[in-house]
């Protein structure tokens, strides 16, 4: 496989960021079906369209997922990437790893595939990008039996769960997000690996309502750090940050000097409630009138901590544009407990409360989150066998057209018009 001239990509070696290309020619050099990728990249570049065919089916037996066919439709000029199957492996939570770990990964795709990979796909895997159908299963049998790694997920199915990195490095952390994380991923394998779903389904966990792995817009299923008690306060740590001695945010706006920490202009007239006041030098938090939204804990991290009883809140339903418009996640459960003991049971009953029902009444590729907007929220609290709160809305409706359930009206909905008439003549 030659070098191609790539003129357009080359302009993208130069400038500060770290250049995909550079990285792809030093790759070509032990690999060279990547300057069949580079020169396939460079035609797309020139043409203004894609040069990979539609679709592809590929996989492992055993499997329904885990693999991205993916053929060029340009195969004679780049006979390098005429197969480039994209292969998904299951990432540690948190994506910790070992440099052995890495070399042990690094030397299986060496070997069977194009060396280059996505570090990580978007819904958390590691992504090998690029091999032929006739290395996939020899692949998977070395990274099954010498590494004992598994394939992430693909099509209608449990997606790859994902989490912050949780109790692992973050004093915000209202459960353990890897545990659960890795908890119900070895829980659910036949989910993943498998599809049984009327389309994908993805399980987020964050920690904090932070949310740093996005978990309300990027899942189905996102599990959300909180607390129910007094958020902490170190009175004296908090006289620190007045003082200047502690830096605000932890620092994270020292680029530009933004004048001395204003503890009323930063945190309390910034508070969403206006529920915290400064009383005799001490700083007082109204906490049942706290939505927990962290800004004070961001602000003050040394002064302020998440409360002791912690547990998640539920969010359900977040997807992409398609069909019927982007989504975030709707509250469902407010607070749950998330408890190592009980092997994450009450999860795990949510989750199956979901499925039991999305798997039946779900239309052909209809994502939770369309599903419970077909039917409507009242429907999807009862199936959840979840009573209705305030909470659930951010306000009431406005519109009159509401539905009630025949028990719920006196008589019923069997009426005789002659009953009618009798006192209303027509
Ligand atoms: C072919 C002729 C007509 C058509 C297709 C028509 C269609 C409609 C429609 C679709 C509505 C809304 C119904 C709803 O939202 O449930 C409506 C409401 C109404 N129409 Fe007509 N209409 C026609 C003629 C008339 C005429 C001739 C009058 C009066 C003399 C009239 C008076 C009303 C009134 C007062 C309402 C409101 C009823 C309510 O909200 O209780 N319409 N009409
Ligand atoms: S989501 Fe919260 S707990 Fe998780 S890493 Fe981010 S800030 Fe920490
Ligand atoms: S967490 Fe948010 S709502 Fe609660 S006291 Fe702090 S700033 Fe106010």
């Amino acid at each position: 496989m030659a070098k191609h001239a790539t003129p357009l990509l080359d302009e993208l070696e130069k400038g500060p960021w770290p250049s995909f290309v550079t990285d792809m020619k030093r790759q070509a050099e032990t690999h060279p079906e990547c300057w069949d990728i580079l020169g396939q990249l460079e035609l797309s570049y020139k043409d203004k369209i894609t040069h990979w065919k539609h679709g592809g089916i590929v996989g492992v037996f055993g499997y329904g997922g885990g693999i991205v066919g993916r053929y060029s439709d340009v195969p004679k000029r780049f006979p390098g990437v005429e197969h480039f199957h994209t292969v998904r492996i299951a990432q540690p939570s948190g994506l910790y790893y070992s440099t052995k770990n890495l070399r042990g990964l690094m030397d299986l795709w060496d070997k069977y595939g194009s060396g280059m990979t996505n570090m990580h796909g978007s819904t958390g895997d590691m992504i090998f990008l690029g091999t032929r159908t006739e290395n996939l299963e020899p692949l998977f049998w070395d990274l099954t039996h010498n590494l004992e790694q598994d394939l992430g997920g693909s099509g209608s199915n449990l997606r790859t769960p994902s989490c912050c990195l949780g109790e692992s490095r973050c004093e915000w952390a209202c459960y353990d997000a890897q545990d659960v994380c890795h908890h119900l991923t070895m829980h659910y394998q036949d989910e993943i690996h498998r599809p049984a779903f009327p389309y994908k389904f993805k399980f987020k966990f964050s920690a904090c309502p932070n949310d740093c792995v996005a978990s309300i817009a990027r899942s189905d299923f996102a599990l959300i750090g909180t607390w129910k008690d007094d958020i902490r306060i170190d009175q004296a740590a908090v006289k620190e940050y007045i003082a200047g001695n502690y830096p605000a945010n932890a620092g994270a706006h020292a680029g530009r000097d933004w004048g001395k920490f204003d503890i009323k202009k930063e945190v309390l007239d910034l508070c969403p409630t206006g529920c915290m006041w400064m009383e005799g030098g001490e700083l007082k938090i109204d906490n049942a009138e706290c939505t927990r939204c962290m800004h004070c804990i961001n602000v003050m991290p040394r002064a302020l901590k998440p409360g002791k009883e912690k547990g998640a809140t539920v969010c359900i339903g977040a997807k992409a544009p398609i069909l019927d418009g982007a989504q975030f996640a709707t509250m469902v459960i407010p607070f749950l407990e998330v408890s190592k003991e009980n092997e994450y049971e009450n999860v795990i009953d949510v989750i199956e409360q979901v499925w039991d029902w999305w798997m039946e009444v779900g239309k052909n590729r209809e994502r939770v989150g369309e599903t419970m907007q077909r039917v409507g929220l009242p429907t999807f609290l009862r199936v959840m066998e979840v009573e209705a709160l305030p909470q659930h809305v951010k306000e009431p409706r406005s519109n009159p057209y509401v539905f009630w359930r025949e028990e719920e009206v006196e008589g019923g909905w069997q009426r005789d018009v002659e009953e009618f008439r009798r006192k209303h003549n027509a």
